[in-house]
């Protein structure tokens, strides 16, 4: 994660979607900014935004919402957009209501379709994104993948090739891995994220994707315990098994 930032308690707080820095100034001087159990009145006062800061603020009775820096993993559910060009509704109205006022704003790492599901990762944090999507940090994602019709038995070794060409490029696909379940389910590793990339190989090796499931990206799985629609804040075990540094606890 990026380092922490110093800033004003008042924009510190509008930029978490509590209000204007006028309202903010409001509720410091009513004693409902608390620091370590003492009230902050003037609002002006410099805070460095570190992690632990959820658990050493309260703001109006309750624990202040989690600083920037924030990263999440959720179990995206079918049928919610990552994108605002989309129609439907989308995965930030899963987050808490005070959350899409944030500022820096949240967005997803990559995207997952409407009609995919599974591990989807968000941020506010810039670098930490650039350092996921990046080609360098190797982070590859696995999928799940029902076919409408049976495997044909060529598809691990074309799709493993490293030269196979999806309609309208002309660049080939890094080699993908396939493991194969029974004769309409496999699981794919993918090591770079084109547009509807297991949708299109599908289509193109003359098959059809039915439902399609992230579940893991780079070393970290999504839990069996987090449901569809449901997420959860990245701990530094979560991170470094993105990475592949460690196995997640
Ligand atoms: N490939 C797809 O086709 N769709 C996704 O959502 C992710 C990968």
């Amino acid at each position: 994660m990026s380092k922490s930032p110093s800033l004003r308690l008042d924009r510190l707080l509008a930029n978490l979607g509590y209000g204007s820095r006028r309202e903010i100034g409001l509720l410091a001087k009513a004693g409902l900014v608390v620091l370590d159990g003492a009230p902050l009145r003037d609002a002006s006062q410099r805070i460095t935004a570190t992690p632990d800061l959820s658990q050493r603020m309260v703001v109006d009775g309750d624990p202040l919402d989690p600083p920037p820096g924030l990263a999440l993993m959720m179990n995206k559910p079918l049928g919610v957009t990552c994108s605002h060009k989309e129609a439907g509704p989308l995965v930030y109205g899963l987050l808490p209501e005070r959350w899409r006022r944030r500022d820096p704003a949240l967005s997803t790492i990559g995207r997952l379709d409407k009609e995919t599901s599974g591990l989807l990762l968000l941020t506010d944090d810039g670098p930490f994104l650039h350092k996921v999507i990046s080609p360098k940090s190797k982070v590859a994602k696995r999928y799940r993948v029902a076919l409408d019709r049976p495997l044909k038995g060529d598809e691990v070794m074309v799709l493993g090739s490293g030269s196979m060409l999806l309609e309208g490029e002309d660049k080939p696909l890094l080699p993908v891995e396939m493991e194969v379940e029974d004769e309409t389910h496999v699981v794919v590793t993918l090591h770079e994220g084109r547009y509807h990339q297991v949708r299109r190989m599908f289509a193109a090796l003359g098959n059809h994707v039915t439902a399609l499931h992230r579940d893991r990206i780079g070393g970290m799985t999504l839990p069996t315990d987090l449901e569809a629609g449901a997420y959860r804040i990245l701990s530094e075990a979560d991170v470094a098994a993105l990475f592949g540094e460690a196995p997640a606890a």
